[in-house]
């Protein structure tokens, strides 16, 4: 049983249907890419945990993946595992590490384990205030809770004067906003670090870089994530090797932590990483698969996602077959996303797209007869591979002739010159 509805859902289900799997699907949207493969599809809310587990009593499950963060924060992991389903997701408890981005740095501090980011949180504009007048380094404003990796801003991007984020915080607050985190601004390039977690044991899978910015050349407002790269375990080719290595055992110590605690972590799990010039940084853990990142990496896994999980539950650790390939992810959005999305009617000609050597995932559209209307979020995602850049950029070309509607998408995404443009960056950091 897949949970979510989502292009990371869709992966998710794709890998699970390679080892002849029957999936049932649970999403509040008519994913066509999820109901194309599923024995059934559940248009249910996958935040409603009576609904889900209402469903899971009837479709009687062998596994549970869930794809998002809200169910797990609503309580849904929860419920199933209580019901004696077999669920590969963390508890809401353990979930606590995305869910509050206050805990996981309190935990971090309480537990001496590095790559920790100088952060203080605020329930009270006066107190914000008073901290920020007394900085010596830049920052960035932080809501506490779940924000769709959306809720971000950065001096020097968002806002640029200490004044000009304060008045920006003092209206968050007047808004209604409970807690805000103060944190110091890293510099450097961002990786995701996926694993899959059942206890103490941890399989890593290949580092990912997600372009997070709605705009070319990595400008405008944070957003989900607009597509993604990985050179498999070749690794990224502007993050230092010794820093991802330091991220693992950042990882680990994380996990074994939870562990000693009594709050174990059970489920895919991936840290957000920015490599700076004092090494690598972790900027947020996330209780689950990224999204773009998923998409990369199950694709690159021989194993599909039900074996690996079931492995690992049973005691084993799994070596994984990966796939020494390159891959691309651009995501098809409503126009505005990040901002102000205007969601359009979409027609897409999946024969075009797959001829050209496109993967097609489904994300957060509606099929509606024989169109797709855009929610506020990202539509599709399209993923390339092949041995070399040069081969798979040009999948990409010619990509609108099979998209019709009012779409964006960045077509900066895994170029030679955006991957240039990160290797000179972090030159030019590493030797300053
Ligand atoms: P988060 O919601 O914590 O994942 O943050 C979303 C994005 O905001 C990150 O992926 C970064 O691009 C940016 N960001 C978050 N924290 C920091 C930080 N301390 N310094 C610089 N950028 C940050
Ligand atoms: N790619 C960002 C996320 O999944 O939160």
């Amino acid at each position: 049983m897949v949970i979510g509805g989502g292009g990371r859902e869709n992966a998710i289900a794709l890998s699970a249907v390679s080892s002849n799997n029957s999936i049932y699907s649970i999403s509040h949207n008519n994913n066509p890419g999820l109901i194309g493969i599923s024995k059934r599809h559940f248009k249910v809310n996958e935040n409603d945990k009576e609904a889900v587990l209402s469903v899971a009593k009837r479709v009687k499950p062998d596994l549970v993946l869930i794809g998002p963060e809200d169910p797990l924060s609503n309580g849904v992991s929860d419920i199933l595992i209580s019901q004696g389903f077999k669920v590969f997701a963390p508890t809401s408890k353990a979930a606590k590490l995305e869910t509050s981005k206050s805990f996981l740095r309190n935990f971090m501090k309480s537990h001496y384990i590095d790559g920790n980011v100088e952060s203080q949180s605020f329930t009270d504009f006066n107190e914000l205030n008073k901290w920020v007048m007394g900085l010596d380094y830049e920052f960035v404003l932080k809501p506490d809770g779940l924000t769709g990796g959306k809720g971000v801003l950065v001096q020097g991007n968002h806002f640029y004067t200490k004044e000009e984020g304060l008045s920006i915080a003092k209206k968050l607050f007047e808004n209604g906003m409970n807690k805000l985190l103060v944190e110091r601004k890293l510099i450097g390039e961002e990786f995701s670090l996926q694993a899959l977690v059942y206890y103490d044991k941890i399989i890593f899978l290949p580092v990912v870089q997600d372009y997070k910015r709605a705009g070319e050349n990595d400008t405008g407002p944070n957003t989900g994530g607009m597509g993604s790269i990985s050179f498999s375990e070749s690794g990224l080719p502007f993050i230092p090797k010794s820093h991802v290595e330091t991220a693992k055992s950042i990882m680990r110590k994380i996990m074994e932590a939870m562990h000693s605690e009594g709050t174990p972590y059970v489920g895919p799990i991936y840290g957000q990483f920015m490599s700076t010039k004092l090494g690598p940084k972790l900027i947020e853990i996330n209780a689950r698969f990224g999204d773009p990142e998923a998409i990369n990496v199950l694709d690159l896994m021989d194993d599909s996602i039900v074996d690996a999980s079931i492995k690992l539950m049973e005691g084993n650790t799994p070596t994984l077959n990966i796939k020494n390939q390159i891959n691309v992810v651009r995501y098809i959005v409503p126009i505005g996303y990040g901002s102000d999305p205007k969601p359009s009617k979409l027609k897409i000609d999946e024969v075009y797209l797959r001829r050209k050597g496109l993967k097609i995932f489904y994300a957060s559209v509606d099929k509606k007869g024989n169109y797709l209307q855009q929610t506020r979020s990202r539509s599709i995602a399209l993923l390339a591979k092949g041995d070399s850049i040069n081969e798979i950029i040009p999948k990409f070309d010619g990509m609108e002739n099979a998209i019709a509607g009012n779409y964006y998408y960045r077509r900066d995404i895994g170029t030679f010159e955006s991957i240039e443009r990160k290797n000179k960056f972090m030159k030019d950091l590493l030797s300053s």
